[in-house]
């Protein structure tokens, strides 16, 4: 039972710097992807956020941030993600979903389209047998189908690369193929070894030495022939790129919010795997700070860089918020 004793434990969205917040509407996933940051844990026990939560949420957030990431789990799995998506739509934010491509999200998308801002798709490489090995048979297949009536609709979309070390020497067609596909802009991620990528995916994460050579250098080298094509790329480690900064944390600069299904409420991605580490929680309409060892804790020494992850061969791991873009 949450303890409310203290005011100053309950906070409202002017205590952050906040543009965006994800709300992670369902822990229902379509797919086990081998690297997903989220940990068996997650998907275990089916938890849907109630349409009431995620409207006293978004009105908590109003006049913060503005725009709402609605993800989760596979979002287009939880039973009422359309009146989620368009009631959220009438509140003064832009509305942005991230979704692996499944089918669900295929038969949603005439009900959702004119509310939504925008919308991630994951695709991680330009090549089915390599998406369906690291997501399951069908994943890419599922991605490009749904990126192809993304285009049809008019809806903006962006494709969501998580390079790994399976997938590094594809980053060069990627990049090629994300400009094609008509995506606004390529997000690359650094995989993150946590929740079922600890456990299914360990050996995948890619060095310090190959994420500068063959995705750093390589994306300040792409120029898109496209003017609405952009890359968003993590930069990972200090190296001397735009975008780098060693003293950035979400944890403490308060910029990140990310809302479970269950009610705790993360700020750093890297440990969503254990929901006892939440710094915050929602409960009864209200954000609540929470006492003991969370993700407060682990990052309150003023450190530079990143201070939950090792340093690789020299360099020091940054925050996974620092991105390089082209
Ligand atoms: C957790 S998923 C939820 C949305 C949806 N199920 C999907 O896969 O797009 C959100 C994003 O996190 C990315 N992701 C998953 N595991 C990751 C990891 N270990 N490191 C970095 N990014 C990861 C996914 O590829 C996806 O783009
Ligand atoms: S990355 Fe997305 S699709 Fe894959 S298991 Fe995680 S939540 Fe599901
Ligand atoms: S990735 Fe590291 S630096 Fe960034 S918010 Fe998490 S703990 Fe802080």
């Amino acid at each position: 039972m949450t303890r409310l004793s203290a005011p100053d434990r309950v906070l409202s969205a002017s205590d952050f710097k906040l543009e965006s917040i994800d709300l992670y509407i369902t822990s229902r996933c379509n797919r086990r992807c081998t690297y997903c940051f989220l940990p068996d844990a997650y998907f275990d026990r089916t938890r849907h956020m109630p349409p009431s939560t995620v409207a006293a949420i978004v009105a908590w957030a109003s006049g913060s941030a503005t725009e709402i990431t609605v993800l989760g789990g596979e979002p287009a799995l939880h039973p009422q993600f359309t009146a989620i998506v368009r009631d959220t739509a009438a509140a003064p934010v832009r509305v942005r979903t991230v979704t692996n491509g499944s089918r669900h999200f295929r038969a949603a998308l005439p009900a959702v389209h004119e509310a939504l801002s925008r919308v991630a798709v994951s695709l991680d490489a330009p090549s089915a047998a390599v998406v369906d090995r690291l997501r399951g048979r069908g994943a890419f297949t599922d991605a490009v189908a749904t990126v192809d009536e993304l285009r049809a609709a008019g809806v903006p979309f962006d494709l969501n690369c998580t390079v790994l070390a399976d997938t590094v020497g594809l980053v060069p067609e990627m990049l090629a193929y994300a400009e094609a596909s008509g995506a606004g802009r390529l997000n690359m991620h650094w995989f993150s070894p946590v929740g079922r990528g600890a456990e299914h995916a360990a050996d995948q994460s890619v060095p310090a030495g190959a994420w500068r050579r063959q995705v750093l250098d390589v994306v300040a080298a792409y120029r898109p022939v496209r003017q609405s094509f952009t890359v968003d790329c993590q930069v990972a480690f200090d190296f001397p790129v735009p975008g780098a900064d060693r003293g950035v944390c979400a944890v403490r600069d308060r910029t990140n919010l990310q809302f479970l299904p269950g009610g705790a409420v993360f700020s750093c991605g890297m440990l969503l795997e254990d929901e006892a580490l939440a710094a915050y929680q929602w409960h009864d309409g209200r954000l609540i700070r929470r006492g003991g060892d969370t993700e407060l804790a682990r990052t309150a020494t003023a450190c530079t860089g990143c201070p939950l992850r090792p340093s690789d061969g020299g360099h020091q791991p940054i925050c996974i918020y620092n991105r390089l873009a082209v």
